[in-house]
Order: structure tokens, then C-alpha cells, then sequence
């Protein structure tokens, strides 16, 4: 097992991808530290590692709190007394041109995308330095890499986090601590639903992917979670400051 005896703080691990990263690390003998705003849903992904003979940890949080930021670390470190791995995954989609998005919009994909992100590395920061290794995984998504039609709000919190995740890296590095991004493209999870409804439903999303992407569909939570362990893990032991594409060929085509 690859992650034996480390810790991981996963944000959003209620469902879609951080769960199934959260599972998959878990697999490879990672203690989990469940973080999300949805008590019922961290709880279960908490169960279902415990259940297969994992170790995990489920702490309501809401990223977008500092207050709960620190207790989310706080109880990580009373619990199991370290944290290697920091998969910082919540995110929000707030959707539209420039005209239609108000400020409050730009305000909370800031908010979520970008601040939620530096603050909590902020405060894992000094424990993986201390440690000597670390690494911090940042979920911005290929809309932080390329450009979307009517997504400003979303296209520039994930770019942002993109380059965030580019200047810790380059400051951390001489601490033994990576930092990444992983750039997922469309994946299968309830995180559409808005915009599967605008565009029309399901099968007009699923025909749009299909002229749109070279692979010619959604990606599973499951091939995302390889990523996500990739990064996670010493196989990606000389990769820090990089944004992680993953988006089956979308952001060449
Ligand atoms: N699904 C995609 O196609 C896709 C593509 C690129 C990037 N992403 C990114 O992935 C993340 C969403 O993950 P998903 O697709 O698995 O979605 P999901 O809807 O399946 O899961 C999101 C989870 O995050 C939790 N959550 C939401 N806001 C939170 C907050 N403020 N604090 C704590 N928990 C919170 C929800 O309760 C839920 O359990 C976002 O950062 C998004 O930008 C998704």
C-alpha cells in the first residue's frame, strides 16, 4: 500500500471526486479526514472507509469558513497527530458572461475557489514543513488552464487557483512540500446538474460532450481518483507546481 501510515485532509469528499479519491487513498492505507459542508454525506464516506477496514475521520465543515477550516485542522491533528496529504476539493460554479454575473457571484467563486484554498493550506502549511514533506493538492479544473464560453466567474477563480498553486510551490519546494493542481474536464457527477439543465438535459449534455471531447465522454469519479492518489502519493515524488489535466483531450481539441 502506498499511502501506509499517512494522513489526508480531503474537502468535499462527500460525494463525486473527492469522495473516490478519498476511498481510493484510503484503499492504499490512508487515515482520511472527511471534510464537508454536508454532515450526512461526509459521514457516509467516512463509514464506507471504515467499513472496508480503513481509518477515517468525518468533520462537518464548510470551506468557505475559517472557523471551520481550523477545526476541520485542529481535530485532524488531535486525532491522528499529522498530515502528509491535503486534497483541497470543494469548489462552486457560478455561470454567465460577464453582464449576467453580479459581484456577489465573482465574490463567492473567490470566495470558495481561491481563498477556501490559500487559507487552509495556509494553516497545514507549518505542520508539513515542520515534517520536512508534504503534498497539497488543489482541485481547479482544465477551465483553469483554457477558456470557457460564459464562465467568467468560474474560468478565473480556477485559474487563479492555478497560479496560486504555482507560486506555494515554488516558495515550498525547499521544505520537501509539493503542491499541484489537478484539472479535471467534464466528469460524471451531480456538480453539472445546473448546467446539464441548461443545456437542455442529459442526452443534449452527453452529445455536446461527445463532438466536443477527442475521448468522446464524461470521465469517471474513479479515473479521476488515479490522479488524485498520482499526486497524492511518492509516484509523483519529483512533480510539484504542475497543473494536472485530465480532461480526456479537451483543452488540445
Ligand atoms: N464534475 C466535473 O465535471 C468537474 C470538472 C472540473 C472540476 N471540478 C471541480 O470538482 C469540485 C466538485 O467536485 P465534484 O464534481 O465531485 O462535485 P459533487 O457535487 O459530486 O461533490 C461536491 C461535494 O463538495 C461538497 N461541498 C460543496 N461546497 C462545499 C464547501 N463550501 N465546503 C465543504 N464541502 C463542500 C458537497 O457537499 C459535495 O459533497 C469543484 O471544485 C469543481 O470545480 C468538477
Amino acid at each position: 500500500m502506498i499511502l501506509e501510515g499517512r494522513v489526508a485532509i480531503v474537502t468535499g469528499a462527500g460525494s463525486g471526486i473527492g469522495r473516490a479519491g478519498a476511498l481510493l487513498m484510503a484503499r492504499e492505507g490512508a487515515a482520511i479526514v472527511v471534510a464537508d459542508r454536508n454532515t450526512e454525506a461526509g459521514e457516509a464516506t467516512a463509514r464506507a472507509i471504515t467499513e472496508s477496514g480503513g481509518r477515517s475521520l468525518a468533520v462537518t465543515t464548510d470551506a468557505g469558513k475559517d472557523a471551520d477550516q481550523e477545526r476541520l485542522v485542529s481535530e485532524a491533528m488531535e486525532v491522528y497527530g499529522r498530515i502528509d496529504i491535503l486534497h483541497s476539493h470543494a469548489g462552486v460554479q457560478v455561470e454567465g458572461p460577464l453582464e449576467e454575473v453580479d459581484p456577489e457571484g465573482m465574490d463567492l467563486s473567490w470566495q470558495i475557489n481561491v481563498r477556501a484554498h490559500f487559507r487552509l493550506i495556509r494553516l497545514v502549511m507549518p505542520i508539513m514543513r515542520e515534517a520536512g514533506k508534504g503534498s497539497v493538492i488543489v482541485t481547479s479544473s482544465n477551465s483553469g488552464v483554457l477558456y470557457d464560453h460564459e464562465m467568467i466567474a468560474y474560468a478565473t477563480s480556477k485559474h487563479a487557483a492555478v497560479a496560486m498553486v504555482k507560486q506555494i510551490a515554488i516558495d515550498y519546494g525547499k521544505y520537501g512540500v509539493r503542491v499541484n493542481a489537478l484539472c479535471p474536464g467534464w466528469v460524471d457527477t451531480p456538480f453539472n446538474d445546473a448546467f446539464t439543465r441548461q443545456m437542455g438535459g442529459r442526452e443534449a449534455l452527453q452529445e455536446y460532450i461527445r463532438g466536443q471531447i477527442p475521448l468522446g465522454r464524461f470521465a469517471t469519479v474513479d479515473e479521476i481518483a488515479e490522479s488524485i492518489l498520482y499526486l497524492a502519493s511518492d509516484r509523483s515524488s519529483f512533480m510539484t507546481g504542475h497543473a494536472l489535466v485530465v480532461d480526456g483531450g479537451e483543452c488540445i481539441a
